[in-house]
């Protein structure tokens, strides 16, 4: 495994950075490790929150097992269960969005856009299927840091196994581990070593990203922000935002409806 960090591979970020994107293999830790940086954050005065932009897969992949299916992929086919995984993540990266555009959170995401491509290039998609995912999340802007979460997939495996509620053949957290590092994104990534202790890799993803942190994020000042809703609504983008947040409530629901599956 490579060091830490491949400081050719930063942009040079002149503003403060808002959004963070941990993306990763299976197992790689992205959860532990969002969950922490946010609540880090958080504990040193940064309005830093956890959002999460799952693609469903592990939910279908219990409805799968509770129907006696193997998983997602032997319930709805491998490509309906690409393309409602899509759809889904896209839906959940819609809701961050549109939390964020209100607020001056400095977001840190679990799982982001280029996971979908990931997943599309893992799962064996067609190009097509890429290409037509790749179309949908442009609306989305790219953060502002991506993290890939880099672990050996023996160790990915080991943890999804401690982790106990779901399963994941080697060969598949192999061909993970190169569907991402194939992506055309890949050079974009700060690449953090994500075996060993959390702890160790909580501070590497901390020593990563020291260069990027605001001091402070100047709280937000009630006048300017009414001030700034009609220029937001001239915005086409914030409006197709708006059209959507209404399936992406509805998918919320739903989620919370079935989540005691
Ligand atoms: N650095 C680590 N060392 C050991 N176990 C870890 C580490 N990071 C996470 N885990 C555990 O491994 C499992 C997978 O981590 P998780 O954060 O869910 O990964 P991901 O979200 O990338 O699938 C969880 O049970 C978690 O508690
Ligand atoms: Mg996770």
């Amino acid at each position: 495994m490579t060091g830490m960090v491949l400081p050719a591979q930063l942009k040079p970020v002149r503003r403060a950075v808002r959004t963070v994107a941990l993306v990763g293999i299976d197992g790689s830790g992205k959860t532990t490790q969002a969950h922490r940086l946010a609540d880090d954050l958080a504990a040193s005065g940064l309005p830093a929150v956890y959002r999460r932009n799952a693609g469903g897969r592990r939910w279908f992949g219990r409805l799968a097992t509770a129907m006696g299916r193997r998983d997602g992929d032997d319930l709805l086919g491998r490509r309906a269960m690409l393309l409602v995984e899509s759809v889904l993540r896209w839906l959940a990266i819609l809701r961050t969005m549109l939390r964020r555009t209100v607020t001056r959170e400095l977001t840190v995401m679990d799982r982001y856009a280029v996971c979908q491509y990931a997943s599309l290039r893992a799962h064996g998609g067609e190009r097509s299927a890429e290409r037509r995912a790749r179309l949908a999340y442009r609306l989305f802007p790219e953060p502002d840091v991506t993290i890939l979460l880099a672990v050996d997939p023996g160790v990915a495996y080991d943890r999804i196994e401690a982790r106990g509620y779901d399963h994941e053949e080697m060969a598949f957290l192999r061909a993970a581990t190169a569907a991402y590092r194939s992506l055309p994104e890949y050079r974009s990534f700060v690449v953090v070593d994500a075996n060993g202790s959390t702890d160790q890799v909580a501070g590497r993803i901390r020593d990563a990203l020291a260069a990027h942190l605001p001091k402070r994020v100047p709280a937000p000042n009630p006048a300017t922000t009414r001030r700034r809703l009609p220029a937001l609504l001239s915005n086409t983008r914030l409006v197709v935002l708006a059209l959507g947040s209404l399936l992406a409530g509805v998918t919320a629901l739903g989620y919370q409806l079935v989540e005691a599956l």
